[in-house]
């Protein structure tokens, strides 16, 4: 049965659960309690610098926490839009909380503010913090990026140190211990030394390794990175896919990616035609890429999975063995570029805001916050949803997530995902489809959610 990630298991939830920082501690306690006390500090604003997985964002999740404060939080992509800020942080600064408890606005990763796209952002975050009434905390990678200047000299600066190896050591050891999983010594150092000075990396890594092999030894380590490492790039995939002399070549290539048949097939058509130049062989690979597409989209409607054997065989061997006439030009090296249909997917606003909703079902479901849901189980969650439709399905009836969100967290899984759902859902005697439109913010939906868990409380257990 799967697990909620462990790096969110093992979140800090009080102040001492943060490791090491103390300096970082020393400084910023004084400062919220100067808040709390009613007085307005001369900094009103604290900018958290440091690595990333070092804590930044989780210390101020156990300062709302320990000091019982509303947490207002915003994140990287929600900057694009001044609209957004004044809408949100601003809101949130002038007013007191009406609940009586103190708040905290929290701008996480705000170096992820690019100086172009998002014109107005900093100026806008600089005037918000000069009249704010509640503690503002940002949080950044890189606080000299010179763009962060105006910023830098109003806040009130808080180092995070990259953590020791030996605290990462601790707290894998600790883990292990508590989830009651043997642990070589030399393996635990491995993994510390590996992470250098990022945790989050560190626990995903051990996470990684204990599912696969029950245990924390070197050998096992050695054994999931060689199986890493086997996973191609999508540029050294089409490349292997075009030289391929025999069929069965270009179909282990194909097997040695993470891509999508859809995005396989996107990455073929981008690049076809800068490898190959006759216009006979270019005609025969084209036409069956496009059967290959044709299977794919039967595959999404009717949830047929067998054909995708024929579809991958088209998109690979039958590919590559249309390269006949000028044989030479699958050899030739040329610079391959990125489908312009996948960028174009995600930069639209469309899909930002199907994944900001399904930060928030995420969110309050877990008692974590937006960002955490973001980093931290989002990833996790497409990795089971490209690997196991059957369990996606169940945590998709658990967070009731719309047919848009199911999507996003897997492209090729998801008519599967939704067929087993409406499968599950008709035993159950449940009634209704798999919502089409997106998912509304509306606290109808949110109670439906919550009401809704079995499946997922099963899951996150
Ligand atoms: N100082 C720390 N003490 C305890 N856990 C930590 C610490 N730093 C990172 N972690 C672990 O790594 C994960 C990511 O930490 P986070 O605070 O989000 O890092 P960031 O500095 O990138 O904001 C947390 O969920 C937690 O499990
Ligand atoms: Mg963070």
């Amino acid at each position: 049965m799967r697990r909620i990630p462990w790096v969110i298991k093992y979140r800090p939830k009080k102040l001492d659960d943060v490791v090491d920082q103390e300096t970082a501690k020393e400084v910023l306690i004084p400062w919220i309690k100067s808040w709390l006390k009613g007085a307005v500090p001369e900094k009103r604003a604290a900018l958290l610098y440091g690595p990333p997985g070092c804590g930044k964002t989780s210390t101020i999740e156990a300062i709302a926490n320990e000091f019982g404060l509303e947490l207002v939080e915003m994140n990287a992509s929600d900057y694009r839009r001044k609209e957004d800020l004044d809408r949100i942080a601003r809101v949130a600064a002038l007013q007191k909380s009406i609940t009586g408890r103190g708040r905290l606005i929290l701008l996480d990763e705000v170096d992820g503010i690019s100086g172009t796209a998002d014109v107005g952002a900093l100026e806008t975050i600089l005037d918000i913090i000069r009249g704010t009434k509640n503690p503002i905390v940002m949080t950044a990678n890189d606080p000299w990026d010179p763009k962060l200047r105006p910023l830098r000299e109003v806040v009130l600066l808080v180092e995070f140190k990259r953590l020791s190896k030996t605290d990462i050591k601790k707290v894998l050891k600790n883990i292990c211990l508590n989830e009651k999983v043997s642990c070589d010594e030399d393996a635990l150092d491995f993994l510390a030394e590996r992470a250098e000075g990022d945790l989050r990396s560190g626990i995903n890594d051990l996470e990684a390794v204990v599912e696969g092999y029950g245990k924390l030894s070197l050998e096992a380590i050695k054994n999931l990175l060689r199986q890493r490492d086997r996973e191609y790039e999508p540029f050294e995939v089409v490349r292997k896919i075009f030289i391929s002399k025999y069929a069965w070549q270009a179909k282990q290539a194909a097997q040695q990616t993470d891509l999508t048949p859809d995005e396989l097939i996107q990455w073929i058509n981008e690049n076809l035609p800068r490898q190959i130049s006759d216009p006979e062989d270019l005609w025969r690979s084209y036409e069956a890429l496009s059967k290959a597409d044709v299977y794919m989209g039967r595959i999404v409607k009717t949830g047929n999975w067998d054909l995708l054997a024929y579809a991958t065989d088209l998109m690979t061997a039958g590919v590559s063995l249309s390269i006949v006439n000028d044989i030479k030009s699958k050899y030739r090296w040329v610079k391959y570029t990125f489908p312009q249909k996948v960028l174009l997917m995600a930069k639209t606003r469309e899909v930002r805001q199907v994944r900001e909703d399904l930060a928030s079902i995420i969110a309050r479901h877990l008692n974590i916050s937006r960002s955490t849901a973001k980093s931290d189980v989002i990833p996790y969650l497409r990795v089971i949803f490209n690997s196991n439709p059957e369990v996606a399905a169940k945590i998709s009836i658990g967070l009731n997530l719309s047919e848009d969100m199911i999507r996003y967290l897997s492209q090729s899984n998801a008519s599967k995902i939704i067929e087993i759902m409406n499968k599950l859902k008709s035993v159950r005697g449940g009634t209704g489809e798999v919502k089409k439109t997106k998912q509304s913010r509306s606290e109808g939906d949110v109670k439906s959610v919550k009401t809704k868990g079995g499946a997922l409380d099963k899951f996150f257990k």
